[in-house]
């Protein structure tokens, strides 16, 4: 024991008995650490800031030029396809269709949309549509006048679809100029393609209608000549082949065989 006690202490352990050798290595361990991670509070690099400054004006940049005004229409049909460029020496921008399709947008989205939709697409089975349709697209507006002015119910066909709703009228709420502005949008929007349709045209067929209360039915309307004067007095609805099946099929098979033998003398 007492030998162990004279023995040269080792230099390093002189001061504390060997303790100050742990001290070192405890700080070398600790130094090798990375510091604790303190939320919010290290600064941005710099290459990041001037990147994203730059980023934010590219963006700012990019959408003044490309996001069309950020108008709502920006992406329907009308501006998709827009009007062919007037003929030159034709009367430019001021031609009575693209007119009256201005006048009729707005209109359209207060007056029809709601049911017709933005797109003219209608919704399936309860709407039909009048993108497309052949109501819309007929060569005369006589029937799609008097769809406006007085409205619409039962059963109807729109491109092959059958239909039997309710659809109101708005000889109330829309004077002539409106209606056939509103008339002429439809003919011309949704990719259809349509002669104008003037306010003289809806006056008259307003005043040759004047007693109507009722909605059409789409077999009425069959019987309304598309194009042409003569409003007043239209003649009686042609029955179409299929309306005659259907009646005979309605029909007791008692009087069926009453009216063959009657229809054969
Ligand atoms: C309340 C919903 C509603 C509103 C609003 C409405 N419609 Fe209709 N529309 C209908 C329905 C329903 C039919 C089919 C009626 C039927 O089944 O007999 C129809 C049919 C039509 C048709 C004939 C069929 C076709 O699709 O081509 C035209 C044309 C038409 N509407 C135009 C208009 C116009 C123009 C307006 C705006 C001024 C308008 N509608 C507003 C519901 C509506």
């Amino acid at each position: 024991m007492s030998a162990d006690s004279n023995r040269p202490l080792d230099p390093a352990a002189a001061l504390d008995r060997g303790e100050a050798t742990d001290v070192v290595q405890m700080h070398a361990a600790v130094q090798r650490e990375r510091p604790e991670p303190m939320e919010g509070s290290e600064p941005l690099n710099l290459w990041l800031v001037v990147f994203i400054a730059v980023l934010l004006f590219w963006a700012g940049s990019y959408l003044t030029q490309y996001s069309g005004g950020f108008r709502a229409d920006e992406f329907s049909e009308n501006q998709i396809n827009p009007a062919p460029p007037p003929v030159v020496g034709g009367s430019g921008g001021d031609d009575p269709v693209t007119k009256a399709v201005k006048a009729g947008t707005p209109l359209y989205v207060t007056y029809c949309a709601p049911c017709h939709q933005g797109d003219g697409n209608g919704v399936a089975g309860q709407f039909p549509p009048l993108a497309g349709s052949e109501w819309v697209l007929a060569e005369g507006p006589n029937r799609i006048i008097r769809i406006v002015l007085h409205g619409l119910g039962g059963p109807i066909t729109v491109k092959g679809s059958t239909y039997n709703n309710q659809m109101n009228a708005f000889r109330d709420s829309m004077d002539d100029v409106q209606i056939a502005n509103v008339v002429t949008y439809i003919r011309n929007s949704f990719g259809n393609k349509g002669s104008a349709v003037s306010a003289a045209e809806v006056a008259a067929i307003r005043t040759a209608t004047a007693a109507r209360v009722d909605p059409w039915s789409a077999a009425e309307l069959e019987g309304v000549a598309v194009s042409g004067g003569g409003e007043g007095a239209a003649a009686p609805a042609a029955l179409t082949v299929d309306q005659i099946k259907e009646a005979l099929k309605a029909l007791p098979a008692e009087d069926l065989k009453t009216l063959l033998q009657d229809v054969a003398k």
